[in-house]
């Protein structure tokens, strides 16, 4: 995508863009999208909970114990880097050195996920990581709370929601694309159930922030998502340009 513009003969840009919504909204679509379009970082928030679910999971924690949970997410080292393998991901996610991109995808990391994301030491420990990350500009951050508590000063805001029938639709197809187990009504009643939990958790709730732009795709194809995304930031790119600024380096190393 070209973003064009050069002020004094540095880079003019949209340099933090923040995406938020409910479950299997299309984020991850188009986040991955809009970073490679623009050559930024890519950041998936949701990996992070997911990874410490996976974690106590593994060390047969019980879920309920949000100290014993919080303690783990502050001691475990989550890296996530570039593609290692060439299976269909995204990024590679290794905790404590072990790679465990697949694993945090199963039935039970969905279902503890949301319990443990509400516990705010353990959103005190990962927000502090992902802060630190939208602090160096050139990325596209995107999770439930990045526009509201992450990234507040966000460039871009945007909320992408659809209906819960057809996000539960896309998610079921994405299951049995991966070649897992999925029933549809089991995809809608517990995707319908973290919604919930997230939005309701007292510590960075699920929310549109006051200046996020809504886009509901549910009757909208990917291409019209992207292609609507796309205008956005090209708008918003002109405002800011307008307005003056901002002039941001990049420092990603991307
Ligand atoms: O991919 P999907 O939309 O199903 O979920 P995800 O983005 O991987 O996030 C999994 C869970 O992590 C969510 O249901 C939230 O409970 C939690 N999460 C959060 O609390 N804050 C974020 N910034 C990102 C995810």
């Amino acid at each position: 995508m070209n973003l064009g513009g050069k002020a004094d003969g540095k880079p003019l840009r949209v340099s933090t863009i923040a995406i938020d919504g409910p479950a299997a909204s299309g984020k991850s679509t188009v986040g991955a999208w809009l970073a490679k379009s623009l050559g930024y970082l890519y950041f998936d928030t949701g990996v992070m909970y997911r990874a410490i679910t996976w974690a106590a999971l593994k060390r047969g924690m019980h879920i309920a114990d949000e100290e014993a949970v919080t303690r783990l997410a502050e001691e475990v080292r989550i890296v996530v880097s570039r593609p290692t393998e060439d299976d269909g991901r995204q990024y590679t996610v290794l905790a404590d050195g072990e790679d465990i991109t697949w694993d945090i995808r199963k039935a039970e990391v969905d279902w503890a996920v949301s319990p443990v994301s509400a516990y705010p030491g353990v959103r005190k420990a990962l927000t502090a990581q992902q802060r630190r990350i939208g602090q160096k500009g050139c990325v596209v951050m995107v999770g439930r709370d990045i526009g509201t508590v992450v990234m507040p000063e966000a460039h871009l805001k945007i909320y992408l929601t659809a209906s819960a029938e057809e996000r539960a639709r896309r998610r079921h197809v994405e299951q049995i694309a991966r070649g897992q187990e999925s029933d549809y009504d089991e995809v809608l009643r517990d995707m319908k159930r973290r919604d919930r939990i997230d939005s309701r958790r007292e510590t960075a709730p699920l929310r549109v922030a006051a200046d996020a732009i809504v886009v509901d795709s549910t009757s909208m194809s990917i291409d019209s998502v992207l292609a609507h995304i796309k205008g956005l930031i090209l708008d918003r790119f002109k405002m800011l340009a307008d307005a003056g600024g901002p002039l941001v380096e990049c420092q990603q190393g991307l």
